[in-house]
C-alpha cells in the first residue's frame, strides 16, 4: 500500500476531487496548509513597495491506496491539479505499513 500525500493549490481542490470521484476514487482527508517550494514564497512589487509572502496557502489531500492503484491515482491527480505555473504543488508517495478500519477491525487493502 501507499500513502499519497499531495500539496495542490486551493482552488484545485474541486477539480482533483471531481477527477478522482469520476475514476470511482472517493476516501480522501483534505488539510488546509501553509507552504512554500523553490522560489521562497511570493515576491510582490507594488509601485516603490516590496513585499514578500513567506508562506502560501495550499491545501494538502492525503489518500491511502494500494501499490496497484498508486500509479494511477497519482497520474489523476497530476493532471488535475495542473496549471503549467510554478506554485502548481507536489506529489508525495510513501510507503504504508498496514490500516485498520475501525468499525470492523479489517486490515491492510480490505480496510482501505
Ligand atoms: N521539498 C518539499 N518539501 C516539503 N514540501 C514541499 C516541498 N516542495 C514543495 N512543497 C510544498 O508544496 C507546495 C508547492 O510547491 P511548489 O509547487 O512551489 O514546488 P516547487 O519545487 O517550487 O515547484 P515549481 O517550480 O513548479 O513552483 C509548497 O508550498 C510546499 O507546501
Ligand atoms: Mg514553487
Amino acid at each position: 500500500m501507499k500513502l499519497i500525500i499531495a500539496i495542490i493549490r486551493p482552488e484545485k481542490l474541486p477539480q482533483v476531487m471531481k477527477a478522482l470521484q469520476d475514476h470511482g476514487i472517493y476516501p480522501l482527508t483534505v488539510f488546509e496548509v501553509r507552504g512554500r517550494g523553490e522560489q521562497g514564497g511570493l515576491y510582490l512589487t507594488h509601485g516603490p513597495m516590496q513585499y514578500h509572502i513567506e508562506l502560501l496557502p495550499k491545501v494538502r489531500i492525503e489518500i491511502a491506496v494500494s501499490d496497484k492503484e498508486a500509479e494511477k491515482v497519482v497520474d489523476i491527480i497530476q493532471r488535475a491539479a495542473w496549471t503549467g505555473r510554478p506554485g502548481d504543488g507536489k506529489i508525495f508517495i510513501l510507503p504504508l505499513e498496514n490500516v485498520v478500519r475501525i468499525r470492523t477491525g479489517e486490515r491492510g487493502e480490505r480496510a482501505l
